[in-house]
């Protein structure tokens, strides 16, 4: 696959201060004013000024300059014009307009994790020792930025530019929610594209070590502002990940993950179109109403402003 990771996404927010702070306590790391860094993936989170909350970017890494003339000329076949440099291509997703990048860098290579010793039925390997993770202390980083999901007001199109344009993989289907999960790495899903009647961003997500990662550092979030609680914990059907959603104070939902499925052979992966009442959980509590149609739509739909 050329397409190799989601390296960087910009945020436009009407108030950006309140929600830079969101992103520190959220445990990334403030290079430079409103500029984020995560602790294997570099700076992946810009924060910007914008009439409304939406995703304004996302930067795609490549390969080499091969896989820009083969985009352009991809994306020329849909009618879509593109701006080319050396390194670099450009172009707007028309729907959404999210403005896309694609740029020529090296691959991350993260560091392995030492595997968590756990103790089950008939699997006693920690023995005469406490866990680990009951002992932690200090507060958990996210690793990389995972994904991003927008809302689209032809979600069809969208999806298009992402796979038939830009080269992106379906991995799942969400009939219920109208929306295919895609890929640019070999991670289940960096980014999805659902139905909206305006363009918006539902929320990123970020890779943590694990459950109990993803635990420890939600758990501190809601425990200094219990109003940032959404939805969580809970492991999703699609893709496997743990999950635990929180809201910044722009409406933007920010996920903690861990586990998500990993995709390295596209022939040995079968896409499935999920189903079911909640498909997208498969255990946590109920879904909020307000995680499948967040409050702010209509009337950001209107044209009135987020807070
Ligand atoms: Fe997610």
């Amino acid at each position: 696959m050329s397409l190799h990771r989601l390296a960087s996404i910009t945020i436009g927010v009407p108030n950006p201060e309140p929600v830079r702070s969101f992103y520190r306590d959220f445990g990334l790391v403030e290079a430079a004013p409103g500029r984020f860094e995560s602790a294997d993936g570099g700076e992946q989170l810009a924060i910007v000024a914008a009439t409304r909350r939406q995703l304004l970017a996302l930067t795609v890494g490549v390969d080499d300059a091969d896989d820009l003339a083969r985009v352009a000329s991809s994306l020329s076949r849909l009618g879509v014009a593109s701006e080319r440099a050396e390194r670099a291509l450009c172009a707007t997703e028309p729907a959404t307009g999210v403005r896309v990048e694609l740029v020529v860098e090296p691959r991350v290579a993260q560091k392995p994790l030492p595997q968590l010793a756990t103790n089950g039925p008939g699997r006693e390997v920690r023995v005469d020792a406490r866990s680990p993770a009951a002992l932690a202390a200090a507060p958990a980083r996210p690793r990389k930025l995972g994904h991003v999901v927008v809302g689209s007001t032809d979600a069809a199109w969208s999806r298009r530019f992402f796979v038939d344009g830009i080269g992106f993989r379906v991995s799942d289907e969400a009939p219920a929610i109208g929306a295919s999960f895609m890929r640019c790495s070999t991670d289940h899903h960096n980014l999805l594209v659902q139905s909206a009647p305006v363009p918006f961003l539902h929320h990123t997500a970020w890779e943590m070590d694990d459950v109990d990662a993803v635990g420890r550092a939600a758990a501190a979030m809601v425990a200094a502002d219990p109003s940032r609680h959404v939805w969580g914990l809970g492991r999703h059907g699609i893709g496997s990940n743990y999950f635990w959603y929180l809201r910044d104070p722009a409406g933007n939902f920010a996920e903690y993950s861990s586990d998500l499925d990993v995709i390295a052979d596209d022939e040995a992966w079968r896409v499935a179109a999920s189903s079911g009442a909640h498909p997208l959980a498969a255990w946590g509590p109920p879904v909020p109403s307000s995680f499948l149609a967040p409050e702010d739509i209509v009337a950001m739909a209107r044209g009135e402003q987020s807070s």
